[in-house]
């Protein structure tokens, strides 16, 4: 598939994951969308693309269920239709569970499982009426395997997955395509932005993001397996890699190496 001219919507696109797609979407000469809270932000990300006349801005809150009829519809007139949904925005967890308030674990949810889902639904029948469309989900190695301190966070990714996975085997006859991306650490401020046990932010940049992987390289990578229509592909460092690896083959051995692992 040929990224060019396509119109790719792009959640969480202020910041991160989302904000290095929207650069290199549009360097590649695709219509780019971008939705987050933060409008001051997208604005920044849309002046740094190098199309800038080819990207337009939709504020949208993930949590706004309710709105995401008009959210789409607004967002189908932007260009001539979506292509692609890029599934990007979501929130991280940095607490344990014993301590953790159910709301944050219902917040975590609302963000990464219930607004994705829920955008995804209010999507479809534009991609099932014109018989084409891509969804793309940023998932984790955390939708794979589960570690402390992400109780909530690793149960919102693994959600994504099956219900990913069913919707693809449901509309595979409308030519739609569904694909999960797993990243392994990328350095954004996703660990700053994690919810800690009240609900407040962590604040904190891991050292595991810090030295993650750059942004800009994940998203070339990622755009690669999005134009090959790629069913599930992991983007991650060798040792994140091999712990879904050892989760098929050796489960009992990652559950070994996973709670002696200090995990932040
Ligand atoms: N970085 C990693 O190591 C890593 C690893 C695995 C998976 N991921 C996943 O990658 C995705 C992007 O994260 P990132 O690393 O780029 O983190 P980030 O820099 O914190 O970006 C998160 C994005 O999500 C948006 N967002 C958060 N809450 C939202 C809400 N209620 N409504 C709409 N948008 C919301 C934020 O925008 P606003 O605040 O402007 O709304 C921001 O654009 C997430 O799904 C994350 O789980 C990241």
């Amino acid at each position: 598939m040929n990224i060019k001219n396509k119109t790719v919507w792009i959640t969480g696109a202020s910041s991160g994951i989302g904000k290095a797609l929207a650069t290199e979407f549009s360097q590649q000469g695709a219509k780019v969308i971008l939705s987050a809270r933060n409008e001051q932000k997208l604005l920044e990300v849309k002046a740094s693309c190098l199309n800038p006349d080819k990207v337009k801005i939709l504020r949208l809150d993930l949590t706004d269920f309710d709105t995401f009829k008009l959210k789409v519809n607004e967002a189908l007139g932007l260009f001539d239709g979506i292509d692609i949904l890029v599934n990007n925005g979501g929130i991280s967890q940095r607490s344990l569970t014993v301590e953790t308030q159910l709301s944050v674990d219902q917040q975590i949810f609302d963000v990464n499982y219930f607004g994705t889902i829920a955008l995804t639904k209010a999507l479809l029948p534009h991609f099932m009426t014109k018989k084409s469309g891509q969804f793309v989900v940023i998932s984790s190695i955390l939708g794979k395997i589960g570690t402390p301190l992400r109780t909530a966070y690793a149960g919102s990714k693994h959600a994504l997955h099956g219900f990913f996975d069913s919707l693809r085997a449901e509309v595979f006859n409308d030519n739609i395509a569904v694909t999960i991306i797993c990243p392994g650490y990328v350095n954004t401020n996703v660990s700053k932005n994690a919810l800690t046990a009240d609900g407040s932010k962590y604040n904190i940049d891991d050292q595991g993001n810090a030295n993650g992987m750059p942004p800009n390289i994940f998203a070339k990578k990622a755009i690669k397996y999005i134009t090959k229509q790629k069913q599930e592909v992991v983007i991650a460092g060798f040792k994140e890699t091999a712990a879904i690896y050892l989760k098929r083959f050796y489960p009992k051995l990652l559950a070994n190496i996973i709670r002696k692992v200090n995990v932040t």
